[in-house]
Order: structure tokens, then sequence, then C-alpha cells
């Protein structure tokens, strides 16, 4: 047989794939835990970013010290303590046939149809006070689902941050969620009224600064509508009354158990 005959040439292709495929497959193997890590990194690093309270030239980890990880059972508005809280994961929980929960329709404004009964949430403890609560949230912009967390003061109203880690709205268009001039106006709105009442949106258009309703109100994306319209939807479906909001009044009421 010569050397460039298809035999050979077919024989050293498919060795070539086998090895390839083999080496591709060792290191997705080899670099899985990394990948878990990082990805643990990152989520605290998201986490302590809506709190205010993360600092670059700090290890990510000493900064979440002070953070308390908890889950919420959103039915009954309680802590549950059924949970292994590193390791939990609320989109696989989701997904799960005993603890996903599928969204009636007509309560679903944040159209993700399923979500898990129970979330992880993120207490800032300072002398074993309550100081901020961070909540996960997540819900269907244009193209994806945004997935972000919403840092709220100890009155369970006033927002101290709020930000997006992941979503796949248009660069420059839906994608200005995470424009820094954006997000900081989220900083001292509120979630509700003094009595109690759901009260946050997102306008259209920008916020008229004199105008009454302003606390409760967050400016538009010019050109973006649609992703902004899905920002404050899905804020109003997890901070009402089929998302946290059982469980923010139980805990105002009731405080924070150890
Ligand atoms: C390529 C392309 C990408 C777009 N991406 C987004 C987007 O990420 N979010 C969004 O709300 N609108 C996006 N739009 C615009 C929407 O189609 C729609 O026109 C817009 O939301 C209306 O907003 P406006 O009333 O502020 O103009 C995109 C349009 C095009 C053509």
């Amino acid at each position: 047989m010569s050397r460039d005959s298809i035999g050979k040439v077919l024989t050293v292709a498919f060795l070539l794939c086998v090895i390839c495929s083999i080496l591709v497959s060792a290191a997705a193997v080899g670099l899985r835990s990394r990948q878990e890590q990082n990805k643990l990194v990152e989520k605290k690093k998201n986490i302590l970013q809506a709190a205010g309270q993360y600092d670059a030239s700090l290890s990510v980890d000493e900064q979440f010290n002070k953070i308390q990880s908890r889950i919420v059972d959103l039915q009954t508005g309680e802590f549950s303590g059924d949970f292994v809280v590193s390791t939990f994961d609320s989109r696989a929980a989701a997904r799960d046939s005993e603890s996903g929960y599928a969204i009636p329709a007509v309560l679903d404004l944040a159209a993700i149809k399923v979500r898990s009964r129970y979330m992880d949430v993120y207490l800032v403890m300072v002398d074993d006070k309550l100081q901020q609560l961070i909540l996960p949230v997540h819900g269907k912009g244009l193209w994806s689902t945004m997935y972000g967390f919403i840092s709220l003061a100890n009155d369970f109203s006033t927002v101290i941050g709020f930000a997006f880690y992941e979503h796949g709205e248009t660069p420059g268009l839906g994608g200005e969620i995470d424009n820094p001039a954006w997000k900081k106006q989220w900083a001292g709105k509120r979630i509700y009224d003094e009595a109690g009442n759901l009260r946050i949106e997102v306008l259209k258009g920008a916020v008229n600064k004199d105008s009454a309703g302003a606390v409760y109100q967050a400016d538009g994306l010019a050109g973006a509508t649609l992703t902004a319209r899905g920002v404050g939807n899905l804020l109003r479906y997890w901070l009402g009354d089929d998302g946290y909001k059982p469980f923010l009044v139980k805990l105002k009421k009731e405080g924070v158990n150890p």
C-alpha cells in the first residue's frame, strides 16, 4: 500500500479523531471540579455585587464570610433545613418533580412556567443582625431568561442593589441592563408602599423625579422596551404573592431565627 493510499489516509484521520476526542474528554472530566469551583466563586461574587459589598482587592470567600446562605420554602414562607445550601441548585430543583412548581399561567408574569418551590437566599449579617437580604430572581426578557440578584435593606422593601449576571439580550439594546448607569438607579427604590402593596415598576421612558410615585419607579431602556418590561415583570413576580412576599412578611414579623 502506497503512503498516500486511501486506506492509510483514512486510518491516520481516524486515529487523529480518536486521540483528539480522548484529549478533549480527559480535559473536560479533569477540569470539571475546577469549573464547578469557579462557578461557585462567580456566584458569590455576583451576590456580593448585588449587595454593594464586592471589593476586587479581597478574596471572594473572605468577603462572603459575613453572608449566611439559607433555603426558603416559598410555599410556607419559612426557612427549610432539608437541603445542603452549598450544593443547592434552584434551576435543577425547578425541573425536579418533587420540588418543581408549575406557575399558573395567570400568575406567571416572569414567563418562566416553572420555578423551584425552594430558593436559596443570602443574609448579610452584622453583629448577628440582619442588614441586607439578597434574593435570586429571573424571568424572560426579549431573547433570553435573565438571571440576577436583588438586595433589600432590612425593611425588606428598600433596594440596595440589583444586577443581572446571566442573560442573552442584545448588547447595546437589552444588554444595557448591565450598564452601570442604569443599574445605579435602583439603589433607594422601594418595592412596597407603607401599606405593603407591591408598587415597583419599570417605566417605558424616564422617571419624573418630582412625581409622588418616583421612589417605586425605574427608568426603562431606550430601544429595548421589551427587555425593560421583562425586568419589571420578573420583579413583580418574584416580589409578589407567588414569590418571596409571604416569606418577607413573615421575616419582618418574626425576624431571623438562628
Ligand atoms: C437585531 C435586533 C435586536 C434587538 N434586541 C432587543 C433587545 O435585546 N431588547 C429589546 O427590548 N428590544 C430589542 N430589539 C428591539 C425590539 O425589536 C423592539 O423594537 C423594541 O423592544 C421596542 O423598543 P422601543 O419602543 O424602546 O423602541 C431588537 C431589535 C433588533 C432588530
